[in-house]
């Protein structure tokens, strides 16, 4: 058993009692200084799952009775508590995460802005009156929650992504079982606990910590679990999604992996491109999933695009997330690394030309954290080139030249991913033309490829996706809709001109 350096303390929170930690732990490593073991979080077992999913069963039984006003009112509690601690739970993100304080401080308020949402959106209206055939009848679309939400979130958004699914879910009178990435567990903790002050009861949020391999395929495979939301990579999306098949009623909601792009067109300016493209490719170290790993640019945009773009990829600080100037911070652990410099690696021998050359920054203190500087190389396209296809998820970019409108909608296309792009161009006919040809869930003009708000759909197609995203659009998968018809005539009268007779008697008949 590791020793317990760090100060935070690991517990699991089922049916609204923190339990106490038994059996094996993992370690909370801070990213930019390794030695750092920040706490100690219990490994989440099987057994801790049911007890989770049970808990939330129970409690979905009470708590979809609570009126949906009141359940939002619990979200305004929830947002006073966020804002009171705004400064503290950004600065546990950045030890966790790695985020710069700043960008630990804007997902804090995303995350604020989600429950500042789902609290607005308890008193507008949530379903339909239509009219039917027969004069007499009146039909109402409603919404019904699912029941138990299963919650797998990532450690790149441990905050926001969080708040995303666990808001739309609860408001709707669904209960959850919430397990944080074993990266950031103390970001969700700290969450959770805020709710429970917030007031929601016993059982409705319950906090399992854990692996993915355990704990998480657990959730996904529990029979008692309706909905799973996930976000994470596509590998483990795929896996979650077989294992949810397996039970008839289960639905997903996945968002998954990317090879998002920046798309600098002929008649792009070009100060804004290297902006839109710097921030796409290397904000959060190229760790989000919106993260640009393809910058497609006009040939004739090349030499006023690339010499800025490689200067100022050079010049980004990326360093401890608590210094104020840093750019952005380390990978989140050594896996990370290990993937992008092999990535690296193969763009070399793919052919590619090395603009900027990435790799460990090993300077104190630097080295005692998992610090890489940014890989830019520029690639002409070729279908079968992994790099220009396959997610890195860190600091590497390639810059792929095109000549047409036409070849840089089919080279955006060419990947397994459809989640984000944005188009850089002062044409308006020309951005329709990306924006109805492109594959994505979230698409720009004259922005970075990341920056989504949380009142708008989160999700992605092909890989990135099962088209069913999340943030504000979470709704439609953690609710079904009913049909509701009451007839206010004497007698049956079928819809279509259909007959009511039965010819038996002359109850219904008679007319
Ligand atoms: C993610 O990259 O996993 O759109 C989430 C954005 C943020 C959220 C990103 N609002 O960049």
């Amino acid at each position: 058993m590791p020793t317990v350096t760090g100060a935070w303390q690991g517990r699991n929170f089922i049916d609204g009692a923190w339990r106490h930690r038994q059996g094996e732990v993992f370690e909370n490593i801070n990213p930019a200084h390794v030695d750092d073991v920040l706490g100690v979080y219990p490994l989440g077992s099987a057994a801790d799952v049911d007890a989770g999913v049970q808990a939330a069963r129970r409690a979905f039984d009470s708590w979809r009775r609570v009126s949906r006003i009141r359940r939002g009112e619990l979200f305004a509690n929830l947002a006073n508590l966020i804002r009171r601690d705004t400064d503290d739970l950004a600065a546990v993100i950045s030890r966790e995460n790695g985020k710069v304080l700043n960008e630990a401080r804007a997902e804090v308020i995303e995350g604020l802005h989600m429950v500042e949402y789902v609290f607005g959106t308890a008193r507008q209206p949530t379903g339909h009156i239509v009219d039917s055939e027969i004069a007499s009848k009146e039909l109402f679309i409603r919404r019904k929650p699912r029941g138990v939400v299963a919650v797998i979130t990532p450690w790149n958004f441990p905050f926001a992504v969080p708040l995303w699914m666990l808001g739309p879910s609860l408001l709707e009178g669904n209960t959850t079982v919430f397990k944080p990435s074993e990266e950031t567990p103390e970001i969700g903790q700290r969450l959770v606990r805020m709710m429970e002050e917030a007031g929601f009861p016993a059982g409705t949020v319950n906090l399992v910590h854990g692996m993915g391999e355990e704990a998480g395929d657990a959730l996904a495979r529990h029979a008692d679990v309706d909905v799973v939301a996930f976000t994470g990579s596509y590998e483990v999306g795929a896996h979650i999604r077989r294992l949810a098949a397996a039970a008839d009623h289960k639905t997903c909601a996945l968002e998954m992996g990317s090879k998002s792009a920046v798309i600098v067109c002929e008649d792009a300016d070009p100060a804004l491109a290297v902006n839109a493209a710097l921030l796409s490719a290397f904000k959060t170290t190229g760790q989000r999933c919106v993260s640009a790993g393809r910058i497609l640019v006009h040939r004739k945009q090349l030499a006023s695009f690339v010499e800025p773009f490689v200067a100022q990829a050079r010049a980004l600080k990326f360093a401890d997330p608590f210094i104020p100037d840093s750019f952005a911070g380390p990978m989140v652990n050594q896996s990370g690394v290990d993937k992008v410099l092999a990535y690296n690696e193969l763009a070399r021998s793919e052919g590619a030309r090395v603009l900027l050359d990435g790799g460990r920054l090993l300077d104190e203190p630097r080295a005692g954290g998992y610090f890489l500087s940014p890989f830019v190389y520029q690639q002409e396209h070729r279908s079968e080139l992994r790099t220009l296809r396959e997610e890195v998820f860190g600091p590497h970019v390639a810059i792929i030249p095109f000549d047409t409108d036409g070849q840089a909608i089919h080279i955006y296309n060419d990947t397994p991913f459809g989640l984000s792009m944005s188009v850089v161009t002062e044409d308006y006919r020309r951005w329709r033309l990306y924006r109805d040809e492109c594959d994505y869930g979230m698409g720009y003009v004259n922005l970075p490829c990341i920056g989504a708000e949380v009142h708008l759909p989160f999700g992605g197609v092909k890989r990135s996706g099962n088209g069913q995203p999340s943030a504000a659009a979470l709704v439609d998968s953690v609710t079904h809709q009913t049909a509701f018809t009451v007839n206010y005539d004497r007698q049956i009268i079928m819809a279509q001109g259909m007959s009511a007779k039965t010819g038996a008697d002359d109850g219904n008949s008679k007319h």
